[in-house]
């Protein structure tokens, strides 16, 4: 960890291999991601290219199962980085983000000085050997840059946010006993939200902005073959086709990639040689998984007689 007495030790240290250099346009960046298992929109590409030029955060938007994550990921692969990850939630602090004192072992080291002198024993146990580094702190002392995914910042409240807003400017985390803790390397940060709250403008103008919303049907079907690339090429585009038309449906949850793929798998699994009446009937629920969605899904796909819940065993024509 590099607290401010020593934290020009990393500046001698050899720049990093040349197969983890930072890739110098948005077209490196699509071949790089797709290397690593990821198909971006063009759009994603630059953003990505722009946010390892200029050493900016991302802030990366859209409904679930979009790729949004996974994006985290891959551009870890892809620069052969570390993924450091901290999966907001409701109520997360400081003492789970950034650090907290060890407690335990502070109490043991306490207990375990025969004729305790407070000032001695206080000098040690304010030390890293009683810290527990948190996601956010690691990311800051690492030696080699990483990726660092906040992931659903959403979830979090606004006090987080701006607790954020300093790492997210500074890189710097400053811990009172101890001294402030620069970066020595500047990690890829990705923020990710689904959006179930306004995140402040603050927050925003740090960041770069990247939306990702459901893809074109090219670029679902390219990203189903690269998925299942055993299934048959006219059952995925009909999938793709099929899902593209739900989304435009009435649905509390429209599906998104994360259930295309799923139902690619499904169909793979089951052998499927086209997605017949009696295919969809029974695999609908792979991509719709609200009973309501199901009636409404149903109906519009001439599958009302296999809604579940009726039992009448009708056949729609
Ligand atoms: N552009 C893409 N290329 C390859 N796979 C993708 C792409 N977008 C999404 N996926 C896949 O879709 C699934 C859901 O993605 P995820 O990152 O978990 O969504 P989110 O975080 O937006 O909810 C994952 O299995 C991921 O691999
Ligand atoms: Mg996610």
């Amino acid at each position: 960890m590099s607290t401010s007495g020593e934290r020009h030790a990393a500046d001698h240290a050899p720049s990093h291999p040349a197969e983890s250099a930072s890739p110098t346009s948005a077209v490196e960046v699509r071949e790089g991601l797709r290397a690593a298992g990821y198909l971006p929109a063009a759009e994603t590409a630059l953003v990505c290219h722009l946010a390892l030029a200029l050493g900016k955060p991302i802030l990366v938007e859209g409904p679930a199962g979009v790729g949004k994550t996974e994006l985290a990921n891959a551009l870890a692969r892809m620069t052969a980085r570390e993924l450091i990850r901290l999966q907001c939630y409701e109520g997360l602090d400081e003492a789970k983000a950034l650090y907290e004192w060890n407690y335990r072992k502070q109490l043991l080291r306490i207990q375990a000085e025969r004729e305790p002198g407070w000032r001695e024993v206080e000098g040690d146990i304010f030390t890293e050997e009683y810290l527990l580094a948190r996601p956010l702190l690691r990311a800051i002392a690492s030696e080699q840059p990483v990726v660092l995914l906040i992931d659903e910042i959403d979830k979090t409240d606004q006090e987080f946010e701006a607790m954020l807003l300093e790492l997210l400017s500074d890189f710097q985390i400053s811990i009172p006993e101890l001294g402030r803790v620069a970066a020595r390397t500047t990690p890829l940060v990705l923020l990710t939200s689904n959006n179930s709250r306004e995140l402040t403008e603050a927050l925003k103008r740090r960041c770069l902005y990247l939306w990702l919303d459901y893809p074109s049907p090219e670029h679902e079907l390219a990203i189903i073959r690269m998925h299942t690339p055993d299934l048959d090429e006219q059952i995925a585009r009909r999938l793709v086709e099929i899902v593209a038309l739900v989304r435009t449906l009435d649905v509390k949850k429209p599906p998104s990639i994360a259930e295309s793929i799923d139902w690619a798998r499904t169909l793979l699994l089951l052998g499927a040689s086209a997605i017949d009446r009696d295919v969809l009937t029974s695999t609908l629920s792979v991509i719709v998984k609200h009973r309501a969605d199901l009636a409404v899904v149903g109906e519009r796909l001439g599958l009302s007689g296999a809604r579940p819940g009726d039992d009448d065993g009708r056949q729609a024509a």
